[in-house]
């Protein structure tokens, strides 16, 4: 399967400070093969975190801040980018698989603590990763790992200051 384009974003309003799960947000989404995610109201220390993490371990996973997700998901809907909104009352993703695998450019958004309507209808798949609560970033693993097959866990991430060497035990890590 050639390697997809694939962008998330992260529609609604935060009601505390959980810079935590935007974190995880950027560093699931770079390492399970998306090329950059989109974040309304994530702090600015977020850019040089994932920046580092770049330069540490490979890669050009990009964070862009503060576009409205309006913008942004109707910028993706003329660039023929495929919408698939992920949310726990969508459509079962083992019945979406072989739609959303025929996808080469996709935007994956995932929703706060409380998700406008508008998204629900304007998402082209509205898919739930099981139809029991959990969280965004279990839903966008799992979404991103499914729609692309496990390809992503061979992704290449190019050059980088570190690399991990695989040990069965401890851990080896090489300067390249
Ligand atoms: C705090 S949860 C809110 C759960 C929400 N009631 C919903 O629509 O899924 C925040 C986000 O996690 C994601 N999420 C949570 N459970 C999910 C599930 N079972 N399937 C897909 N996405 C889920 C959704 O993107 C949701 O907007």
């Amino acid at each position: 399967m050639p390697p997809k384009s694939i962008r998330v974003l992260r529609v609604g309003q935060r009601y505390v400070r959980d810079d935590r799960t935007f974190t995880h947000l950027c560093l699931v989404s770079r390492a399970l093969g998306a090329e950059s995610i989109f974040l309304e109201d994530a702090e600015n220390d977020l850019l040089s975190t994932v920046e580092e993490v770049n330069r540490t371990w490979g890669g050009e996973f990009r964070v862009v801040l503060g576009e409205p997700w309006r913008k942004v998901m109707k910028e993706a809907k003329a660039e023929g980018r495929r919408t698939v909104h992920l949310t726990m009352y969508g459509m079962p993703l083992q019945d979406k698989i072989p739609e959303l695998r025929a996808l080469d450019n996709i935007l994956v958004i995932v929703g706060g603590p409380k998700v406008p309507g508008e998204v629900y209808h304007e998402a082209d798949h509205n898919v739930a990763v099981t139809s029991q609560p959990h969280s965004e970033i279990a839903a966008l693993a799992i979404a991103l790992h499914e729609i692309q097959a496990g390809e992503e866990l061979k992704k290449n991430f190019g050059k980088s200051k570190l690399k991990v060497v695989p040990a069965p035990k401890g851990k080896r890590v090489i300067e390249s």
